[in-house]
């Protein structure tokens, strides 16, 4: 979608937001699979609440964007425009146990920073791409740890009321891959409670982790992560490994021979042909095993 409404257009500046013009998506997700659309960088929270109600009533549709790693977008125009926010400096604020971190922050540099400052308990999470925001969104997690463990407080946008609000985070739900937060609700910070723990036990705790996530995980290829959530008491990546569907593929999107719960990227990918795995995929574990699998990757495809 081409913003050229001169309202608008005309206010962008004032809110401090960036407008970049016909943006492939392929380019901003860790897929490389996504169309192409406008996109506005959000430099100010403040502005968020004037920016929104005027894209609402001019009619504009909008999403936003976080880090584009567990995300899967539609082919061709885009029928909205994209918001994302711009990395502050610093990302990272310490006082004692609190880190206060910016929700565009990489969730890996996070952990690493924190680290530095002999604050722990993450270091599960170390080689989960994205931002700490979409972490938090979703209740990122690997390695006995999750994020929502250490929430003490957020600040986000509620589409809602329309208001940057702050929530404490005993009122905030963190499941498996799930939490309360509205799909519109944009991230803005978070405050986690991180417990004492000395450097040198964060890195080994660091390095295990890394080294198990080496050895089962294909990092060095376009994927979203797990695209399956585990069913209760069950693992996607098994189930899809035993039906013998490594290496199975339509087109370049392809089950991955290292993790069979990764489904890769090998060359231009479209997001039918990922849909299509995913749908062939999902359908002979139903018929084999009589289980639902639940999509862990979020896909925009209309
Ligand atoms: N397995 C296979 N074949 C495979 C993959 C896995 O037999 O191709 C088996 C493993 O041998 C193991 C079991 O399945 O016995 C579970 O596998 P793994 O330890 O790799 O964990 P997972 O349940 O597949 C989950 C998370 C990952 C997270 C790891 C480590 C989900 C959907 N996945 O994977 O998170 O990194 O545990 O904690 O919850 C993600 O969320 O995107 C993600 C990758």
């Amino acid at each position: 979608m081409r913003l050229e409404n001169p309202n608008l257009l005309a206010a962008l500046p004032g809110l401090e937001v960036e407008h970049r013009r016909g943006v492939a998506l392929s380019g901003l997700t860790s897929l490389g699979i996504g169309g192409t659309t406008d996109l506005l960088l959000v430099r100010r929270h403040r502005h968020l609440p004037e920016l929104i109600g005027l894209l609402k009533r001019e009619g504009v549709p909008h999403r936003f964007l976080g880090g584009g790693t567990n995300l899967l977008v539609r082919d061709g125009e885009l029928p909205w425009v994209m918001l994302q926010l711009v990395r502050p400096q610093p990302e990272v604020v310490i006082e004692g146990n609190l880190a206060r971190v910016d929700a565009a922050a990489d969730l890996g540099r996070m952990v690493t920073f924190c680290a530095k400052n002999n604050l722990g308990g993450m270091e599960g999470l170390i080689g989960v791409p994205g931002t700490v925001g979409g972490a938090l969104r979703m209740n990122a997690g690997a390695y006995g740890t999750q994020i929502g463990s250490y929430v003490r407080q957020v600040d986000l946008f509620r589409a809602a009321t329309g208001r940057l609000e702050t929530l404490r985070g005993p009122d905030i739900r963190f499941e498996y891959r799930h939490t309360s937060f509205a799909p519109d609700d944009i991230m803005l910070a978070v405050q986690l409670e991180l417990p004492s723990k000395a450097f040198r036990e964060i890195i080994e705790g660091i390095r295990v982790c890394n080294e198990k996530r080496r050895s089962s995980q294909p990092l060095n290829q376009k994927s979203a992560g797990c695209i399956f959530k585990n069913p209760p008491g069950g693992s996607a990546g098994r189930m899809i490994d035993e039906l013998g569907l490594k290496g199975h593929a339509v087109g370049p999107a392809r089950v991955s021979d290292k993790h069979a719960n990764f489904f890769i990227n090998t060359g231009n990918a479209t997001c039918a042909e990922m849909l299509a795995l995913m749908a062939d995929v999902r359908e002979r574990v139903q018929r084999a095993y009589g289980v639902e699998l639940h999509e862990e990757v979020i896909v925009w495809k209309d």
